[in-house]
């Protein structure tokens, strides 16, 4: 009981705080974004609390954004300091000489790690890139997940050192990721999945900036920028931006 009052305590405490931030408007946060901080407990009752203003529309704490957003303008607004890693991967690519596609690909692999959800990132990333990139290009995102655990000495890729350190020396893939690993390894556009790979292990340069600027022309060849704004549209991933952009609404 004495746990359970003290997850209250903090509920209220946290409530306080953010009716505090934002006038009188109340922030509701879902369960995922409390498990992502290790909350969890199934006491204390089921309420919908008091129904209270809540925040519906743009979110006042972040940047404000362009009625018709870009995907410069998420890179800019939404994106935090971790975008360097898909800014010096791309650049990397571009000095490797990988045809321009490939170059946003490896621009956009991690978006979902660095402003979505982290776990199954190439997933979650390729499924909000689908409808705006060659489809290559969200196929290679989606598999670079797995291949990421799988050396090929063909192209130099070794399993990275950074892997054994973070996940430990025993570490296995789970079955989906060999299932898929195994998948990807005899279709046609293994090799672009595995540039990406092979683009990435290096990108994480504290020292070095680029800018997305200096891929907009890229970007505006290879991905379809929606007329109406990223997520005023309307594609099976459209409600993903406009999560990204509103991602306290209520509902
Ligand atoms: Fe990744
Ligand atoms: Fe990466």
């Amino acid at each position: 009981m004495a746990e359970a009052k003290t997850l209250s305590e903090a509920a209220d405490e946290l409530e306080f705080r953010q009716m505090r931030e934002l006038g009188e408007l109340m922030v509701y946060r879902s369960q995922i974004n409390k498990l992502a901080d290790g909350e969890w407990t199934d006491k204390g009752g089921f309420s919908l609390g008091p129904l209270k203003p809540s925040l519906m529309g743009e979110d006042p704490r972040l940047p404000k954004m362009p009625e018709k957003p870009t995907l410069i303008d998420f890179f800019k607004l939404r994106f935090g300091p971790s975008k360097q890693h898909l800014l010096q991967s791309a650049a990397l690519a571009q000095r490797n000489g990988l045809p321009e596609k490939m170059v946003l690909a490896c621009l956009l692999h991690d978006i979902s790690v660095i402003a979505f959800f982290r776990p199954d990132h190439g997933y979650w990333g390729a499924q909000m890139l689908e409808p705006y990139v060659d489809e290559e290009v969200s196929w290679a995102i989606r598999m670079h997940q797995a291949l990421r655990f799988f050396p090929d000495e063909s192209v130099g890729y070794e399993y990275p050192e950074a892997y054994a350190k973070r996940f430990g020396a025993d570490y296995r893939v789970d079955p989906y990721i060999q299932r898929d690993y195994d998948y990807a390894r005899n279709h046609r556009w293994y090799m672009s999945a595995r540039q990406i790979c092979l683009n990435d292990l290096y990108a994480f340069d504290p020292d070095v900036t680029v800018a997305v600027e200096d891929f907009e022309d890229v970007i505006g060849r290879h991905f379809r920028q929606p007329a109406e704004g990223l997520g005023n549209d309307n594609t099976p991933a459209s409600h993903m931006w406009r999560t990204l952009r509103r991602p306290a609404n209520a509902l």
